[in-house]
């Protein structure tokens, strides 16, 4: 059994329940802008040495909450498990990313593809998320994630990360019935791994679409937002649970689910109706005009540029104040709803100290203006 939480502030948020401060969490930030990461990496090895150890997963993923008041954890591991899962061989090149030995280049590679044994093939995720629960002990919530069918495609198929997709959007647009098999089975694999998540002991789920906003509109639909609306209904399918739960609160909760889209401002109103809690937005949409698209329909996740965190502990503060305001400018006056992250990924480079500025500002400004 795992310990009751003390901090709900994150999950309260996804449900749109009313909370004393506005929760935060930051997109990657467990990585090498922390000393201390940097030398447990030193010590395993390498990144995926971490990754596939759960102790080490463990470790590294409670690193900046030991620094930072932050309202969530979130898994450390890879977006590329799956594939790798899948054979095709995954591995880091200093400076260059991520690379597959055997990436995917005809029919015949497609028809191999098949949907990874959980808690075999992928077991060592599932034995993160157990060890970290345990560790966690109840203090804020845990989220699992996986990458969009689309962002993990593309690496499946450009065979390494920095590529202009120009692979996978030929295939799309000359043998688009051979990328749906291939996106059919990825769905398939991306919705039994965070079903096992969510089973082991993840308390929320992310998706990640990198790479959706790179493709035309007509083609997101297709390729990207087709399989997102297939993982948010049969997840909230087998969620064993109601999605409002009875008052009585006896009922399993529900796990709420985030579809993060880099690039997918244009896309808010159907992403609100794909049955998902949360949408996670980018910098380049405002969270005024984000809420407008969305309707109060789900919680909104985001949005401050990276980049941000190269800036002074001074305009880091006005920046956080800019992004809680035009959240609550958008919701009707309201600032529940919203847990606050950076519109993408934290950078190696960043400062941890701008880190602590930027966390302490969310949780100070969002009280004191609830306070009015
Ligand atoms: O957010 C977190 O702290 C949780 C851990 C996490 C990692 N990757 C750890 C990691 C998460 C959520 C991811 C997701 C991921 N991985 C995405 C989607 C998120 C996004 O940024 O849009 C993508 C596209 C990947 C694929 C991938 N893995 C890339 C492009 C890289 C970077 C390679 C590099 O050298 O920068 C990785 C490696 C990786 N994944 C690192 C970390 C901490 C760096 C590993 C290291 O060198 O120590």
């Amino acid at each position: 059994m795992n310990a009751p939480l003390q901090n709900d502030r994150f999950l309260r948020a996804l449900r749109r329940e009313p909370v004393d401060r506005t929760p935060v969490w930051l997109m990657r930030q467990a990585g090498r802008y922390l000393p201390e990461y940097r030398a447990t990496r030193q010590r395993a090895g390498s990144f995926l040495a971490m990754a596939k150890n759960p102790e080490i997963a463990c470790e590294v993923t409670l690193q900046p909450l030991q620094r930072f008041d932050l309202d969530a954890a979130i898994l450390f591991s890879d977006i590329l498990t799956i594939p790798d899962a899948m054979g095709l061989g995954l591995h880091f090149v200093d400076g260059e990313g991520p690379k597959f030995e055997r990436p995917v280049r005809s029919h015949d590679d497609i028809a191999r593809l098949a949907v990874p044994d959980m808690e075999t093939d992928l077991r060592y995720v599932m034995d993160a998320v157990r060890v970290i629960r345990r560790e966690l002990d109840g203090k804020v919530p845990l989220i699992g994630f996986s990458g969009s069918p689309w962002t993990i495609a593309c690496y499946m198929i450009e065979g390494r990360g920095g590529s202009d997709f120009g692979r996978i959007k030929a295939m799309a647009l000359n043998d688009p019935a051979a990328l749906h098999r291939l996106l059919g089975v990825v769905t398939d694999a991306v919705i039994a791994y965070l079903s096992a998540q969510r089973a082991a002991g993840a308390q929320a789920l992310q998706v990640f679409d990198t790479w959706g906003g790179v493709l035309s509109p007509a083609m997101y639909r297709e390729f990207s937002l087709r399989y997102l609306k297939r993982i948010a209904s049969e997840l909230q399918r087998g969620d064993g649970a109601e999605r409002t739960p009875p008052s009585n609160g006896l009922s399993v909760a529900h796990t709420p689910l985030i579809l993060f889209g880099k690039g997918n401002g244009p896309y808010l109103s159907e992403l609100a109706d794909t049955g998902t809690d949360a949408v996670g937005v980018d910098w380049t949409v405002s969270l005024h005009g984000a809420c407008l698209r969305t309707q109060g329909k789900v919680a909104l996740q985001g949005n401050l540029d990276p980049a941000t965190l190269y800036a002074s502990p001074g305009t880091i503060r006005r920046e956080v104040r800019t992004a809680l305001d035009s959240y609550a400018k958008g919701n009707g006056g309201s600032r529940d709803g919203h847990v606050f992250n950076l519109g993408h990924g934290m950078a190696p480079d960043m400062d941890p100290e701008h880190v602590r500025v930027l966390v302490d500002e969310v949780h100070a400004a969002s009280r004191e203006r609830r306070l009015g």
